[in-house]
């Protein structure tokens, strides 16, 4: 007995350490890469599991990968183990849509199949070639487990829904050489390509060299023949690897997405890093040098927690794609989960991507803006109007008539005597702190106000996303707006992280209203602060306030008033996978 377990112990350490090599940035399970494991769960309903967010049937999932639309169909790949819900084994798992709300599964699309991926398929982009051919460029790891970069295309370009892929002969298209100083341990998740004046493509790839983070950048004239640049696009010191790079042109003035290769006058350029070391991603909004071949952020660094986030809350290893069709630039993301390992064995299932979102440039070129598809309005039914309302101070008001399990809520708050506003303490510069310490249940002057989802009947229960106003401490008529997302009474359970988060949201309430509007689905809430301006995303699994029993709230703990007018929506469930 005891030798067995001996023997067990030190396969289980062989196979982790097999496992670490590939750094892999997810923690190794490898005694629950079994099939028995990858539980159907007998339960009669999974109370977690979400109505109208994309998540497969079962198992693990994490980084959206080469989502594009081909012959007007919408491809969504992802990374996806086959067989547990834990990572690894991983593959590109594939369905496809045509409103992006509704998805059917397809056969994994990129397996391990050939030696340059024989140990995993992982992240990577699609580029639609002029012929309008989708070529992808994927990561693949090697029998000597280092990250090298291929390419596969459709096997019949007459099937709309591009099932099936075939790799090229000359895999691996880029590796790590003793030449080329990559680290083949840190060299990942190809970009979109994109095309220069000089009709050479470009793509780069997430690196690091010591603890620079690096989009090295690649260069094509045929997109099979590929030379490392001399110079990375853009790097930052003392920041470590950057995964998922996603680099694409915005307009200046219109509210339209850019094809990937657009350059001119009226284009500005982002950079999106997911930064392994923190698991956060980060977005600067810059110039792109095209003779230069470099990439200019216009201020902020990418790696400063005082830098730009797509989102606040749970946002990792996304990606955006341009949708010809509609002229806009669709943003993917991953969602993971802040249950437990065990929590996730019982669900069968971990991960979900969020709402995707098209995004612009906002007027003042300083950051971007998001909003949720608009195709998801397609499941709103049973509007509950909310006529303008005065929520009075230490007020709650029940918003009945929509299964609040599943809904979405379009509100906007509107203050019209700013005067008694704390001071906001020029030392408070962390949102997610200054969140956490003045919770839901700290009143202020004018906050906390928001909404309470996933309520249960006796209140024990709930997850609030509030706004606080602060005056600024040096000028009178200048306003802090803080917005946060308290998960921290989500659940009666304590196995789940339960992390508030929190932002500050560029909105002046002197003239505007300040907007919210979050998507509520069984485990999770999108909440969009100032039209979009802001996003938090959290995860929650609450014991008591479970599909009927949930209760939303509109709520003003502030001592002051505030006027609440808006909508909310149940939301039917979309068909997925
Ligand atoms: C290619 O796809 C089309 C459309 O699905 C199908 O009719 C045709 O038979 C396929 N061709 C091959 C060679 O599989
Ligand atoms: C290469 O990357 C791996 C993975 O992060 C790291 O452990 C290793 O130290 C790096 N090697 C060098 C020479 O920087
Ligand atoms: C790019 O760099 C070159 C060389 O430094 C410079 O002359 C040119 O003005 C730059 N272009 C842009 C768009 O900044
Ligand atoms: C996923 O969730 C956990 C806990 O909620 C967190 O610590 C982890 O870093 C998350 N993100 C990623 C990208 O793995």
């Amino acid at each position: 007995m005891i030798f067995s377990l001996w023997q067990f112990c030190l396969l289980s350490l062989l196979l982790s350490f097999g496992v670490i090599e590939l750094q892999a940035s997810h923690h190794v399970y490898s005694n629950l890469q079994t099939t028995q494991l990858a539980s159907t769960h007998p339960q009669a309903k999974d109370p977690y599991r979400t109505g109208y967010h994309f998540q497969p049937r079962k198992n693990w999932i994490n980084d959206p990968n080469g989502p594009l639309i081909y012959k007007g169909i919408y491809h969504l790949f992802y990374q996806y183990n086959p067989s547990s819900v834990v990572w690894g084994n991983i593959v590109w798992a594939h369905s496809t849509s045509t409103d992006l709300v509704n998805w059917i599964p397809h056969e994994a699309a990129i397996y391990p199949s050939i030696l340059s991926d024989i140990n995993g398929c992982w992240s990577g982009s699609v580029t639609i070639l002029p012929s309008g051919k989708p070529a992808i460029l994927y990561t693949g790891i090697n029998p000597d487990k280092e990250q090298v970069q291929n390419l596969a295309f459709p096997k019949n370009l007459s099937d709309p829904f591009l099932r099936e892929w075939v790799k090229v002969p000359q895999n691996p298209l880029m590796a790590p050489t003793q030449a080329n100083q990559i680290n083949a341990s840190s060299f990942r998740d190809p970009t979109t390509a994109w095309l220069g004046p000089d009709k050479r493509w470009r793509l780069i790839i997430g690196s690091k060299r010591n603890h620079r983070g690096l989009a090295i950048l690649y260069r094509s004239k045929d997109f099979m023949h590929w030379t490392k640049a001399k110079h990375p696009l853009y790097s930052t010191p003392k920041n470590g690897m950057w995964e998922c790079p996603d680099f694409f042109p915005v307009s200046k003035t219109k509210l339209l997405g850019l094809d990937t290769s657009a350059i001119g006058p009226d284009v500005k350029h982002v950079l999106k890093v997911s930064l392994d070391n923190t698991r956060k991603e980060y977005y600067t909004i810059g110039t792109y040098n095209v003779s230069k071949d470099i990439y200019i952020p216009d201020d902020g660094s990418i790696e400063s927690d005082s830098g730009l986030r797509y989102d606040y809350g749970k946002f990792y290893a996304s990606k955006t794609f341009f949708d010809s069709a509609k002229n806009r630039r669709i943003l993917w993301g991953w969602i993971n989960e802040s249950s437990s390992v065990s929590g996730d064995i019982k669900k069968g299932w971990s991960g979900l991507q969020a709402i995707p979102r098209t995004i612009v440039l906002d007027k003042s070129r300083k950051q971007l803006v998001q909003w949720p598809v608009v195709e998801l309005e397609k499941l709103r039914t049973n509007e509950v109007k909310l006529p303008s309302t005065l929520l009075k101070g230490g007020s709650l008001h029940e918003v009945i008539g929509v299964t609040a399990a599943q809904a979405d809520v379009d509100v906007a708050f509107e203050i019209s005597d700013l005067k008694k506003a704390e001071v906001m303490d020029p030392s408070w510069t962390n949102a997610q702190l200054l969140c956490s310490k003045k919770g839901t249940s700290v009143k202020g002057a004018l906050g906390p106000f928001g909404l309470l989802a996933f309520v249960s009947k006796d209140l024990k229960e709930k997850t609030a996303i509030f706004y606080r106003i602060f005056k600024s401490h040096n000028n009178n008529n200048k306003y802090v707006v803080l917005m946060c997302s308290d998960q921290s009474r989500s659940s009666l359970n304590p196995d789940n992280d339960m992390t508030t988060y929190g932002t500050f949201v560029n909105v002046d309430p002197l003239h505007e209203k300040l907007s919210l509007r979050s998507l509520i689905d069984h485990s999770i809430v999108e909440s969009f602060g100032g039209k979009g301006k802001e996003c938090i995303t959290a995860r929650v699994y609450p014991t008591l306030a479970v599909d009927g029993d949930t209760h939303l709230y509109a709520f003003n703990y502030g001592s002051e008033s505030v006027k609440i007018a808006g909508s909310a929506w149940s939301m039917k469930t979309a068909k997925i996978n």
